[in-house]
C-alpha cells in the first residue's frame, strides 16, 4: 500500500518538475523571441521614418524652407501626440527641426545628445534617471545638391515593455494554472491506473500456505498488469500443486505405515503372550511395544495434520458451549495434573458458542493442558480461561511453567519442533501436538498466538469466530414482536 502511494507521488512529482521545467523554458524562449522581434521591429519603423524624411522632405529643401519642413513632419507623424523624438540636424551643426515633449513627458527632446560618429547610420539606446528608455535611429541623408544631414527618430521602449510585461503577466498566472491542472488530472489517472495494483498487493498479502487454491483479481486491461497478475496467478498456482505433492506425500506415507505397525503390534503382543514366562524376553518386547505405540500415535497425528491440511477432513461442525467443552475436557485432565501435584483451574464465561467440530475442539484443550502439564514442574498452577470478545469466543491455557525461550517461540508451530528436544523426549512428546491445535484452528477460521517467557510460564490464546445466531434462537423474539 505504502509502496504504490509513494511510488504515485514520485511520479506525480516528477511529472509535475518536467512539466513545469518544460513550461518554463518555453515561456523564457517565447519572452525572449518576442523581445527581440519588438526590438527589430521598432528599430525598423524608425529607420523607415529616418529614410522617408531624408528622401521625401529633405530632398525639396533649398526650395522649401524651414518652416514648410516643420508643417510636414508634424503632420506625417505629430510626434507630440505618439511621443515621439526627430531631430533633422544641419551639416553645420543647425537644428533645423526638434520635435516637442511629448504628452506624457517620458523625456526632454532638448536634452538629448547628438549621437556620437560611431553612433551614425544605427541606433543607440538612452535611459533617463526616470527610468525610461529612448530607442533612437540616427541616419546621414546627402541631398542632390550635396547637402549633409542628420535625421533621427526614436521611440521609447516603454511600448516594447507594455507588452512584454503583459506576456509575464500571462505566463504568470497561466502557468502555476496549467501545471496544477496537469498535475491534478496526472495524479488521478496515475491512481487510476495503479489501483489494481493495490488490489493486487491486499489480496496477495492474504494468502499463505493454507488459502494457495485463492486467485489474483486479473486486470483485463490488456497491458504489463494483466500479464503481471496472470504470472502471479500462474506462480500461486504451482506453489498450490507443490503444496497440495507435499501433503499428499505425508498423508499417504502415514497411511501406508498404519496397517504394518498394527500389525508389527500384533505380532509383538502374540510373542509376548506366548513367552510370558521368560522375564527377561517380555521385558524386550515390552519396550519394543512401547516403541510402537509411540510410532503409531506419531504416524496418526500425521496423518490429523496432512489431512486437515489438505481440507479433506470432514468437519462435524455443530453449535458449542466453549465453556461447557472446555470445563468437562479440562476437568477429565485434572487428575494428570494432580499427579504433578499442578494446580488446573477453569473459569469460563457462560454462554459463549462457537461452530466447530466437537472432538476436534476437545483436541485443541487436551493438547494445550497436556503441554502445560508436561511442561510445568511440580506444584505449579494451570488456568484454563474462555471469554468472549467482540465477536469472538477466546480461549486461554497459561501456566507458570518452564516458559519457551524467545528464540523458539516463532517455531513452536511447525511439525516436529520441539524447544528443548532432550526434555521432550524423556516426556515423550513428537512435537506435533502444536501443529494438530494449529491446524484445527485453522479449519475453523480461527487463530491461535503464544505469549511465553522462560522460568516464567507461557500463554497460548485461541480466537475462533462466535457462532452466529440460530434459528431456534429466534422465537423469542418473534414472540416479543407479537
Ligand atoms: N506450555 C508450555 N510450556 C513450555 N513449553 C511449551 C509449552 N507448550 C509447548 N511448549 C514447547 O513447544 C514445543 C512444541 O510443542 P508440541 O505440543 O507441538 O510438541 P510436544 O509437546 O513436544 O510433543 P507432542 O505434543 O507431539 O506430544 C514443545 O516441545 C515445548 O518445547
Ligand atoms: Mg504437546
Amino acid at each position: 500500500m505504502m509502496n504504490t502511494r509513494s511510488l504515485r507521488f514520485r511520479i506525480t512529482a516528477w511529472y509535475a518538475g518536467l512539466l513545469a521545467g518544460t513550461l518554463l523554458v518555453f515561456g523564457a524562449s517565447v519572452y525572449l523571441g518576442l523581445e527581440r522581434y519588438l526590438d527589430w521591429n521598432l528599430q525598423r519603423t524608425l529607420a523607415g521614418e529616418c529614410r522617408a524624411i531624408g528622401t521625401q522632405l529633405l530632398s525639396q529643401l533649398p526650395d522649401k524652407d524651414v518652416t514648410w519642413l516643420t508643417r510636414e513632419i508634424t503632420e506625417a507623424y505629430a510626434p507630440e501626440v505618439n511621443g515621439l523624438f526627430i531631430r533633422v540636424v544641419h551639416q553645420e551643426g543647425e537644428v533645423l527641426y526638434l520635435s516637442g515633449a511629448p504628452k506624457d513627458g517620458t523625456f526632454d527632446p532638448r536634452r538629448i545628445p547628438f549621437p556620437r560618429d560611431k553612433e551614425m547610420d544605427g541606433s543607440r539606446k538612452l535611459q533617463f534617471e526616470s527610468g525610461n528608455r529612448l530607442l533612437i535611429n540616427s541616419i546621414t541623408v546627402t541631398t542632390a545638391a550635396g547637402t549633409r544631414f542628420i535625421v533621427e527618430s526614436g521611440a521609447p521602449y516603454h511600448q516594447i515593455e507594455v507588452v512584454l510585461h503583459g506576456l509575464l503577466l500571462t505566463l504568470a498566472i497561466y502557468m502555476p494554472f496549467v501545471v496544477s491542472l496537469a498535475v491534478a488530472g496526472g495524479y488521478w489517472l496515475m491512481r487510476r491506473s495503479l489501483q489494481p495494483v493495490d488490489e493486487i498487493t491486499k489480496r496477495a498479502e492474504g494468502i499463505t500456505s493454507t488459502n494457495l487454491s485463492e486467485r489474483l483479481p486479473v486486470i483485463r486491461s490488456g497491458d504489463e498488469l494483466e500479464r503481471l497478475s496472470m504470472s502471479l496467478n500462474r506462480m500461486i498456482e504451482r506453489l498450490d500443486n507443490a503444496f497440495e505433492q507435499i501433503n499428499r506425500f505425508s498423508a499417504d506415507a502415514s497411511h501406508e505405515l498404519r496397517t504394518p505397525l498394527t500389525i508389527l503390534q500384533l505380532e509383538l503382543e502374540g510373542i509376548a503372550q506366548n513367552h510370558r514366562r521368560d522375564a527377561a524376553l517380555g521385558d524386550q518386547i515390552g519396550s519394543a511395544l512401547e516403541e510402537t505405540h509411540r510410532m503409531s500415535r506419531i504416524v496418526e497425528s500425521l496423518l490429523t495434520i496432512s489431512r486437515l491440511d489438505a481440507g479433506e477432513v470432514k468437519m462435524e461442525k455443530s453449535r458449542l458451549d466453549l465453556g461447557e467443552l472446555a470445563a468437562s475436557t479440562a476437568g477429565e485432565m485434572k487428575l494428570l495434573a494432580e499427579e504433578r501435584s499442578i494446580g488446573l483451574r477453569i473459569r469460563a464465561e457462560n454462554g459463549v458458542h462457537v461452530l466447530g467440530d466437537r472432538v476436534r475442539l476437545q483436541q485443541i484443550i487436551v493438547n494445550l493442558v497436556d503441554n502445560s502439564i508436561k511442561y510445568t514442574q511440580v506444584g505449579g498452577m494451570i488456568e484454563v480461561r474462555v471469554d468472549r470478545e467482540g465477536n469472538s469466543a477466546i480461549l486461554i491455557v497459561s501456566d507458570n511453567g518452564l516458559g519457551i525461550p524467545a528464540h523458539a517461540l516463532p517455531h513452536v508451530f511447525e511439525r516436529f519442533y520441539r524447544a528443548d528436544k532432550a526434555r521432550s523426549r524423556a516426556t515423550g512428546g513428537a512435537g506435533l501436538g502444536l501443529s494438530i491445535v494449529k491446524a484445527i484452528c485453522a479449519a475453523h477460521n480461527g487463530e491461535i498466538k503464544v505469549s511465553s517467557q522462560e522460568g516464567r510460564g507461557s500463554s497460548f490464546r485461541v480466537e475462533l469466530p462466535l457462532s452466529p445466531l440460530f434459528v431456534n434462537d429466534r422465537p423469542s423474539v418473534v414472540l416479543r414482536e407479537v
